[in-house]
């Protein structure tokens, strides 16, 4: 098993360099196999997500070469093959190839996806969107078949703006004949980073980034050079980092905008962020003011920051408030932040911080991805030693994270036991 023992109390300053974004990338590499040519993405991020996608190109005789930041990906010799519950159940995103074989085949059988514990995460979006285009869904227990003999475009209005379903209904309408309209579809920078590699390739998408997505299918999609936009949920996460416990903290290579429902938050507390064209200075101040949150679609504020968003407010004078709304299960993180010292509790979908607590190193646990990024920024500034467990969870998702926060100063290692 592998941890991560942090000692807190380190002043962090230099320059934190931004990867390739995690949720676009993860839908960029199953996207990639609709073209009939050879694709290059670059900006592709370090995680063991981008490898396990990696490994089901691979068992579906899909051509990948890894080079440093990049991935090129050959589909000519795709065998069109069940992809398995082990490696369907490896993480979230495997539920692209989904909508991309659909797609490219129309037909795909695999399994419910993986990813974190953070709710039901149910996928009916996903199947009601191929449904409309024309495709069967036949479950046998966690096992979906989904085949059509011919995609048409289709009206379909989505009950959640969900990130997923608007980019797996994308994926399986660009070669659907006639329009597909996507109504409250998802506004995700992600989104829009993926509508653009597949009009590179040759689709004929308008609209990402808003709430209604126009496709015109097309018959083929030729080979294109694209790049992952940077993360901004790892560009927020060290921004909080910073918050913390920096000094000048450059968080570099970024997009602004794509945080400023953080930035925001941060300058009304009273933070020092000094915010550039493509990057953004951070230092610790000694008091912020308190203030409440509340997760949202984009542009509101994102749920995958909320949990290391956290950790900051214990800093605050007074109440502070959570209120989660995207998933039913998103504070596993607060019964260890509590542990550490900090004074939460939870009612309902609101977890309530008083503050300022001051935190101290313990062994505590990584219960999901942002909740152990929760867990480095909470050890981060605790007094003494904090060991995390279940760091794998954090490797998802975070590139280089040790080195990252070693090159800036902190004492973190990354240890076998
Ligand atoms: C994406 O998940 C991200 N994952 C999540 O990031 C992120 O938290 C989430 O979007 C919201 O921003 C990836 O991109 C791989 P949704 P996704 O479909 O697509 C409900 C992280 O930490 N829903 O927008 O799975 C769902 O239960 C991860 O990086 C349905 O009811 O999220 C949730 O309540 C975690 N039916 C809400 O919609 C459906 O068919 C939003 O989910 C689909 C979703």
């Amino acid at each position: 098993m592998k941890i991560l023992e942090i000692v807190g109390g380190s002043t962090l300053s230099g320059t934190i360099r931004i990867g390739g974004a995690k949720n676009s990338c993860v839908a960029l590499i199953p996207a990639a196999i609709l073209s009939d040519e050879e694709v290059t993405i670059c900006n592709v991020p370090e995680i063991s997500d981008t490898d396990n996608l990696c490994e089901i190109l691979n068992y579906l005789n899909v051509e990948n070469k890894r080079a440093s930041e990049s991935i090129v990906i050959n589909p000519k010799n795709l065998e069109n093959k069940e992809i398995s519950e082990e490696f369907s159940k490896k993480l979230r995103a495997s539920y692209y190839f989904m909508g991309a074989l659909l797609g490219k085949y129309k037909k795909a059988v695999m399994y419910f996806p993986g990813g974190c514990s953070i709710g039901t995460r149910p996928i009916d979006q996903h199947l009601k969107g191929f449904e409309a285009l024309g495709a069967t869904v036949s479950v046998e227990g966690n096992k979906y078949i989904i085949e059509a003999e011919r995609l048409k475009g289709s009206h379909i209005y989505l009950d959640i703006a969900s990130v997923g379903a608007t980019i797996n209904i994308m994926l399986a309408a660009v070669k659907a004949e006639g329009k597909t309209v996507i109504e409250n579809a998802a506004k995700e920078p992600e989104i829009v980073n993926i509508a653009t590699f597949l009009n590179n390739m040759g689709a004929r998408i308008t609209g990402a980034g808003t709430s209604t997505i126009k496709i015109t299918g097309v018959q083929r999609l030729k080979g294109c050079f694209h790049e992952v936009i940077p993360d901004r949920i790892e560009a927020g996460t060290y921004l909080i980092i910073g918050a913390l416990c920096g000094e000048n903290l450059k968080i570099d290579n970024i997009i602004p905008e794509h945080i400023e429902s953080l930035t925001s938050k941060m300058l009304e507390m009273g933070a020092n962020l000094e915010i550039g064209t493509d990057y953004i200075i951070v230092s610790k101040k000694d008091k912020y003011r308190n203030t409440s949150i509340k997760t949202a679609v984009y542009p509101g504020f994102p749920t995958d920051l909320q949990q290391p968003f956290t950790v900051l407010l214990t800093k605050c004078p007074g109440k502070s408030k959570v209120t989660e709304t995207i998933w039913e299960n998103r504070f596993m993180h607060i019964p260890y932040l509590v542990q550490m010292g900090a004074d939460i509790t939870i009612k309902n979908q609101t977890a309530t911080v008083l503050g300022p607590t001051k935190l101290t190193g313990t062994e505590v646990v990584a219960t999901d991805l942002r909740a152990g990024a929760a867990m480095v920024a909470a050890a981060l500034s605790a007094e003494g030693k904090t060991m995390i467990t279940n760091v794998e969870h954090i490797l998802r998702g975070y590139e280089n994270i040790v080195q990252k926060l070693t090159d800036v100063g902190a004492k973190i290692e990354s240890r076998e036991i």
